[in-house]
């Protein structure tokens, strides 16, 4: 099949969520719409915007308080709204996988870091165990962990927040998802350390020509890292552009973010603050 024709593996149209609370309800995504195939796709905007709402909502991991609707939730053919919790739990990490932000919740703290990558692989692979630890020092090795070895038998507090990072990478692409959704995966670490593992993390999508949702607050490493944004303000998307366009974004909630963006040829000595527009919640 000749991918350029490839239909997107995810569909989203007009996808509303609202959380019950008590009498009344929290309207906290309003008529989202976006498709995904073999891109990476960046979906930013500040706290409270909504986007790990729209994250979790994909692997159906969104609370029971949540009220889903949409025209259309679809992963590779598969309605997402009417499917079974067994349908989703053949789809969760084996097909759509999620990276959270900080991997000292992800991890079990008393299980070494390689059994835990080999536990998520014989999760669906048939196989001895000598063969997933094989496997599983091959993934290590492909998030550039060094002496893989060493590692595979380290417990979760004894790696640092970016070897943990990595550990997740592996953990999740060893399954070899089609998609894979990041929310916030470096947020927890520093800038140098972030880096090196969004590195690796882009190559190994690009490698094995991955979808990618990455979700962060930073407009900033979303332009340099994804291929697509969509800028969302109060469970809206007010925009969606190619990253390359995105110094000719129209709405005024991505040109405040983007004037807000500190640049080391900038004069000003104060940012600026962005103006909020009532009709920013409407429009
Ligand atoms: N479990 C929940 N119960 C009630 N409200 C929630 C819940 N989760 C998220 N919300 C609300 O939904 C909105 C979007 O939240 P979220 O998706 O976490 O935003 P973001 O990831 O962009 O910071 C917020 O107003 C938040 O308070
Ligand atoms: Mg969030």
């Amino acid at each position: 099949m000749n991918p350029s024709v490839e239909s997107p593996k995810l569909q989203v149209e007009d996808l509303n969520i609202r959380f019950a609370a008590g009498a009344t309800s929290v309207h906290a995504v309003r008529g989202v719409s976006f498709s995904l195939s073999r891109e990476k796709l960046g979906v930013v905007g500040e706290s409270g915007s909504g986007k790990s709402t729209v994250g979790r909502t994909l692997l159906k991991l969104h609370p029971r308080s949540a009220r889903v609707e949409a025209r259309k939730l679809s992963f590779d053919g598969i309605d997402l709204l009417s499917a079974s919790e067994a349908t989703m739990r053949g789809i969760r990490g084996r097909r759509m996988s999620m990276v959270m932000q900080d991997p000292k919740y992800s991890l079990n703290p008393v299980m070494r870091v390689g059994e835990q990558v080999a536990e998520a692989f014989r999760a669906h692979h048939k196989g001895s165990r000598a063969e997933a630890r094989e496997r599983v020092l091959a993934m290590l090795e492909a998030v550039r962990i060094r002496e893989p070895q060493r590692v595979y038998e380290l417990y979760p507090h004894e790696v640092s927040g970016g070897m943990g990072q990595r550990i997740m990478i592996a953990m999740m692409l060893i399954q070899k998802p089609e998609i894979v959704i990041a929310d916030e995966p470096t947020s927890a670490l520093d800038i140098s350390v972030r880096l090196q593992v969004l590195s690796v993390l882009d190559d190994l999508i690009s490698e094995r020509g991955l979808g990618l949702i990455f979700i962060s607050h930073d407009l900033n490493l979303v332009r340099h890292f994804c291929d697509r944004v969509l800028v969302m303000y109060a469970g809206r998307v007010v925009e969606s552009i190619a990253a390359a366009d995105l110094q000719h974004a129209q709405h005024p909630y991505t040109r405040g973010l983007l004037d807000a963006l500190p640049s080391i040829d900038s004069r000003r000595r104060t940012l600026p603050v962005l103006q909020r527009d009532p009709a920013w919640l409407t429009a």
